[in-house]
């Protein structure tokens, strides 16, 4: 079946478009991007007064599953992110058993296959069981499907390992996502150090926290030629090391979430876990410096580090609760809200920060609309203004601190290799599981 994408503003950073056309695809295939197609195309989607982009990728979420399936699961994520906009995420290894072998890599791809369309890329392990110790197999992991290796949720603390694991990633050229976090240094923290974690009577977690492993991290790229991806990126010296990192020509990205970019530590006024999160809301100055590397392009991309947790971890106090927000179905709206509508980005960095520099990262063919590339296409209305609900979220997550919050930019259609996986209009909301093969 063909369809036919009519008078939507189309934006591609791979051509560098950003002017109204049409889009037509066929059998999940792009077939040509261009002014005024004429075609009997069965499907027609009328795309007026919308952004129409490659179809948005996460490089960083956790789907929980294996091993946590009370707090999200795959089929719940992959829906959570259809209904985000998103077409391709990236899943962290943080499960039970952690994603550190062939055969977890394998049961990510399988399972994945066989409950959606979109799709849903393993990371592996740094470490066996992510215990910082003994190094996995990397280039089984690639050969494999992994795309990435990571230990989020926490540093490789040894820098001696960290450096060895970077050594073999270059040599099998897959790119290390590094969460930034001196162990030591963090203690006890739960919310960002200063005078407001005082007022609250939490302990802090400086900035320093994150901005020593970065540097470190930055320092063993550089020994190893390892491509190094910094995630979640929350502190103002964080940027400007990126920066140098990439004046020196490493191969150093990096990525900032929404949360990060939108929220201070100001806006934790109770004992509300559902404004903890690892980094934590950091102070105004960085958040400036944040939006500053994002629309100069030193902050590479917009991850969400979807972290669900099940209602009652997050009903816990702020000092016993788990750190993590859910981040697939609220990062479009905040986005248009706090960086497009602001003139941080404009439409078409956004496309570039959302799919076509994380498509980079992983080396994928995906994160553009250009003919013969897969119909993974983005539809959003940034024009349509709503309140958050967390209780339509298709994440079983509903741990989030936007909730309540106006924003604008809607997504209107997800379509994940030429199938909508996810559709709305008013009163009319439809996400799109797998068909169920007949026996
Ligand atoms: O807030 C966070 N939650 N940060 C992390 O690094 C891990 C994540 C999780 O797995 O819940
Ligand atoms: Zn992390
Ligand atoms: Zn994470």
């Amino acid at each position: 079946m063909k369809t036919l994408i009519k008078g939507g503003r189309v934006l591609d950073p791979a051509s560098k478009t950003d002017a109204v056309k049409d889009v037509l695809f066929e059998d999940g295939v792009i077939l040509k991007v261009a002014e005024n197609i004429t075609d009997d195309a069965e499907n027609v989607i009328d795309a007026d007064g919308m952004f129409v982009m490659p179809g948005l990728i996460d490089l960083h979420v956790h789907f929980r599953e294996p091993g946590f399936e009370h707090k999200e699961t795959i089929r719940t994520g992959a829906r959570a992110a259809a209904r985000g906009g998103f077409t391709t995420v990236c899943a962290m290894p943080n499960t039970k058993p952690a994603i550190d072998s062939v055969e977890m890599v394998r049961y990510i791809i399988d399972k994945a296959k066989e409950v959606t369309d979109i799709n849903v890329l393993p990371i592996a392990a740094i470490t066996a069981g992510q215990d910082g110790e003994y190094i996995t197999d990397f280039e089984k992991l690639k050969e494999n499907g992994a795309v990435a290796v990571s230990e989020d949720g926490k540093s490789v603390m040894n820098a001696r390992v960290a450096r060895q694991a970077m050594r073999l990633a270059a040599e099998v050229d897959i790119p290390v996502f590094a969460h930034c976090e001196d162990k030591n240094l963090v203690a006890r923290g739960v919310m960002n150090a200063g005078e407001k974690a005082k007022e609250m009577g939490f302990y802090g977690i400086m900035n320093a926290v994150e901005d020593v492993i970065v540097a470190r991290d930055i320092l063993l790229a550089k020994n190893t030629g390892a491509r190094l991806h910094l995630c979640h990126c929350s502190t103002k010296d964080s940027v400007r090391m990126v920066e140098l990192a990439k004046k020196e020509g490493l191969q150093v990205t990096a990525e900032v979430t929404p949360h990060h970019f939108t929220l201070t530590e100001d806006a934790i006024t109770s004992d509300d876990a559902n404004f903890k999160m690892n980094p934590p809301l950091r102070k105004q100055e960085d958040v400036d410096e944040l939006k500053e590397g994002l629309s100069s392009g030193i902050m590479d991309c917009i991850s969400t580090d979807h972290a669900p947790h099940h209602k009652t971890e997050k009903e816990r106090s702020f000092v016993d609760a788990p750190f993590g927000i859910t981040g697939l179905e609220t990062s479009v709206a905040l986005t248009i809200t706090e960086l497009v509508d602001k003139g941080v980005l404009t439409p078409l960095q956004m496309a570039e920060r959302m799919s076509y520099t994380p498509a980079q990262i992983i080396k994928s063919d995906r994160g553009t609309l250009l003919e013969g590339r897969p119909a993974d296409i983005t539809i959003i209305d940034p024009a349509d203004e709503y309140v958050i609900d967390s209780s339509m979220f298709a994440s079983m997550g509903k741990n989030t601190p936007f909730n309540g919050k106006t924003v604008k930019g809607r997504v209107r259609y997800t379509i994940a290799g030429g199938k909508t996986v996810y559709s709305y209009r008013p009163g009319c909301e439809c996400i799109v599981d797998k068909d169920v093969p007949k026996l």
